[in-house]
């Protein structure tokens, strides 16, 4: 039986960049063609089958969705060739699927691994976020703050004023008291269309992205993503789940989730350490997105252990196949 003192995290850590540069490189000739769909499952199937070859007896844990709704890389499926550690996987093999469809900004494949029981079961509902970058005393923003307090307790630990504080939040109606508050202290706002395990990873890297802070509601598996990335580059996050409905509260007690209004650090939503690798799509602030040439294809893959807090940026060129 695979254990979890067999996660050697430092070989396989190659592997993880390999599934998601094959993610990348299937979505690449459906960037700005306006088919999500398309795009994503091209994403899936190549995933999938990359994830396939590791040596690994993996276990989606943070995947396509519940079984019944996602035929490949749903919750629990089984992923690996079955002989190597047991392992946790979260992965969103395309995240942005409108952004690719639109040649939009900051698309990524994203996969984390972490020895199995690492990671939240999060369920498939909308998770409340707040991150920051490393350097910060812990503790000093809380989701339980009103978000101009947030604002303010980061630019006094920063040694600034608000309005040189930037906040990135998901552009949706459902944001628009959070907005409003946050500009009433004078911070910048970078609103975003989608993409949020982007935005969050912006807050690790604030002196190249400009942004300071990650604030709002978005996919709570997402969430677990972003924690997970946040981990390997330093910073703080919260979460708390959000329930509009009986249905979304039935999910959480399927996910084995009994207390419904806690709020979640960083290390709760992955308990031990990780590797993560995130290839771009598009280009975006955090990683270059493909690079189509004439019979050949370039990706800039970040792949990053949270035990060693290594960051590697890794650039991958290979010959395509003419497309028929
Ligand atoms: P997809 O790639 O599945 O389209 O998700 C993109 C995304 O923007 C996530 O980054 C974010 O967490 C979520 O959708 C927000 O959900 P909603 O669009 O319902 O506000």
């Amino acid at each position: 039986m695979p254990t979890k003192t067999d996660f050697n995290d430092r070989m396989l850590s190659l592997g993880l960049a390999r599934v998601s540069e094959a993610a990348a490189i299937a979505s690449a000739g459906l960037i700005g063609r306006g088919d999500e769909k398309a795009a994503d499952q091209a994403a899936v199937n190549a995933m999938r089958d990359q994830l396939n070859k590791l040596d690994i007896a993996g276990v989606v844990v943070i995947g396509e969705g519940e079984r019944d709704e996602a035929p490949m890389l749903y919750i629990g499926e089984e992923v690996g060739s079955g002989n190597g550690p047991g392992v946790d996987i979260a992965l969103d093999p395309l995240e942005g699927t409108t952004l690719t469809a639109k040649d939009m900004p900051n698309a990524l494949t994203v996969i984390a691994m972490g020895p199995r029981g690492s990671m939240l079961h999060a369920p498939d509902v909308y998770m409340e976020k707040l991150a920051i970058g490393p350097g910060y005393p812990e503790g000093i923003v809380s989701l339980d703050m009103p978000p101009a307090t947030r604002v303010s307790a980061l630019a006094s630990a920063k040694g600034c004023l608000p309005k040189d504080i930037t906040v990135c939040i998901l552009e949706r109606p459902r944001h628009q008291e959070l907005i409003a508050e946050i500009r009433s202290t004078g911070a910048a706002i970078r609103l975003i269309t989608d993409g949020d395990v982007a935005g969050v990873m912006h807050c690790a890297e604030a002196e190249a992205t400009g942004i300071d802070m990650y604030m709002g509601e978005g996919g709570a598996p997402e969430g677990v993503l972003a924690a997970a990335a946040l981990k390997c580059m330093g910073g703080q996050m919260y979460g708390r789940l959000v329930f509009r409905n009986d249905d979304e509260r039935g999910r959480a007690g399927k996910a084995g989730i009994t207390d419904l209004d806690k709020i979640y650090g960083r290390d709760e939503m992955v308990t031990e350490d990780v590797i993560f690798s995130a290839t771009g799509v598009t280009n975006g602030s955090i990683l270059s997105g493909i690079k189509r040439e004439v019979g050949w294809v370039t990706t800039e893959t970040l792949l990053m252990r949270s035990k060693t807090g290594s960051v590697r940026r890794m650039t991958y060129r290979t010959p395509v196949a003419p497309e028929a």
